[in-house]
């Protein structure tokens, strides 16, 4: 916006008096400003309204609309409440000056006019009314300038804590694959080692008793010394039970190799790449990890886990990732489940038993050629309160204790599951009954 100069302003002046308006309009136009000119009130109001002048000099004393009266008009209208106003006055005119300055005018001038002081006391509002606008304007832009700052400030926080999320994020990652992947290449070596020497054992002992076979078979009747070594180590228990024993271990070491397999499925904490993902492994390993937590104890029983698995394929995605979903929600699970034991007696949670369910199938909404599947993780705990529900999503918000929670697991989960994977991460839950966390990903990452 530009405005007129102090030397280009445009006065309105009002009386009714033709010789006060014939020197006041020569002493104005000498001096370079445009004059408008009213002869009442009324006729002032209105030019004031269309014409915008720079200020205003109203006669105190005229018919029908006076000065007073047409001033307080001048500022209840927005169009013109903010142009000065000066009063002209004749000195013996008893007027109220008070009035004029509580209605708004800057300034009174006295008649018979003083011409080099009206063009000096207009000089100076004009100035002061050049000054007000320019800061007035000024003070806009401030305030743009401050709403705009407010906004990238606003934006570079909400960046900041996404970064931080993700920091923290890979951190927990790395630090818990790094631990959990130490630990299986540990397990590892000695568990080949013993199944690899159970082979031979299994081999050695069924020699050694098809030996001894062989010998009762020749020797029917041995000395008394090795019927008595028989009786003494049970040969015929033992030769039953030799083969059952051997069955059981390789069992066992298959068993191990099993959850060595599960930790490194967890410990896939790669977050730069993604690959196709058996989604099922995903969550037993988690599973797996969490077995400790979901065991029982003399103040409850286990808790169940109930699995109902769907047809679906493989999911791209980055693993590592994704099993920290499941982690945080299905930990977040156990966390209420066991907030909600307290004080249950132990049959009185086995009467009403601590559940978790995890249902996965293929999202049936567009069911034509479905391209997202969606993992369900339920539990019958104490449910959500509408009011916490709304911010569980929320960065550090966490209803646990100092030290229990940081109130960081849902927040990463969702931007794990919308920002990395284009999913969804939705909540539903029903307070008294428990809670549901449902997770839709797309099958194809680079289609979302
Ligand atoms: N299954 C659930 N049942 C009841 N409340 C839940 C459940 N899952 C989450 N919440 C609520 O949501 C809040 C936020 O969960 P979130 O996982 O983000 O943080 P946290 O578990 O408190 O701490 P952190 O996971 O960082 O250790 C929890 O404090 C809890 O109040
Ligand atoms: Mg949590």
């Amino acid at each position: 916006m530009s405005f007129p100069s102090a030397s280009t302003a445009t006065i309105l002046i009002a009386d009714d008096n033709p010789t006060n308006l014939k020197v006041a309009i020569n002493a104005i136009a000498n001096c370079g400003w445009e004059v408008l000119v009213a002869t009442d009130g009324a006729s002032a109001v209105e030019q004031a309204t269309y014409a915008a002048p720079d200020l205003i000099l109203l006669d105190v004393m005229m018919p029908q609309l006076n000065g007073f009266e047409t001033c307080d008009r001048l500022k209840k209208n927005p169009a013109t409440q903010e142009i000065p106003v000066i009063f002209m006055t004749a000195l013996n005119d008893t007027v109220d000056k008070v009035q004029g300055f509580s209605l708004g005018a800057v300034d009174y001038i006295t008649k018979p006019f003083q011409v080099e002081e009206v063009i000096a006391r207009l000089k100076i509002h004009l100035q002061l009314r050049l000054l007000t606008r320019q800061l007035a304007e000024r003070n806009e832009q401030l305030e743009q300038h401050v709403a705009d700052r407010t906004a990238e400030l606003s934006a570079t926080l909400y960046t900041l804590q996404q970064s931080q999320l993700q920091l923290v994020q890979s951190e927990k990652m790395s630090t818990l694959g790094q631990l959990v992947a130490g630990i299986a290449h540990e397990i590892n070596n000695p568990t080949h080692s013993i199944a690899g020497n159970l082979k031979h054992i299994d081999r050695y002992l069924n020699d050694l008793l098809h030996h001894v076979k062989l010998y009762q078979a020749k020797f029917p009747n041995p000395d008394t010394e090795i019927q008595a070594d028989a009786r003494n180590i049970e040969l015929d228990y033992l030769e039953e039970d030799v083969p059952k024993l051997l069955l059981s271990m390789q069992e066992s070491i298959k068993r191990i190799g099993g959850i060595s397999t599960s930790l490194r499925t967890f410990s896939r904490s790669d977050i730069t790449h993604k690959e196709p993902f058996n989604l099922h492994e995903g969550i037993d390993s988690t599973l797996m990890i969490l077995k400790h937590r979901l065991k029982g104890n003399d103040q409850h029983p286990p808790i169940e886990v109930v699995q109902h698995y769907g047809d679906i394929p493989e999911v791209e995605c980055y693993p590592g990732q994704i099993n920290q979903v499941f982690m945080n929600i299905i930990a977040n699970a156990i966390d209420a489940l066991e907030e909600s034991n307290q004080g249950r007696s132990y049959e009185a949670i086995e009467a009403n038993p601590n559940q978790i369910t995890i249902h996965t199938k293929m999202n049936a909404e567009n069911s034509a050629e479905p391209t997202s599947v969606v993992i369900r993780i339920a539990d019958n705990g104490p449910g959500i309160p509408e009011s916490v529900k709304q911010r569980i999503f929320d960065h550090l918000f966490t209803t646990k204790s100092v030290g229990k929670g940081t109130g960081l697991g849902l927040s990463i989960a969702r931007q794990i599951v919308e920002q990395r994977h284009h999913g969804t991460l939705a909540c539903i839950s029903i307070p008294g009954q428990g809670t549901e966390f449902i997770i839709e990903l797309p099958i194809e990452l680079e289609a979302a």
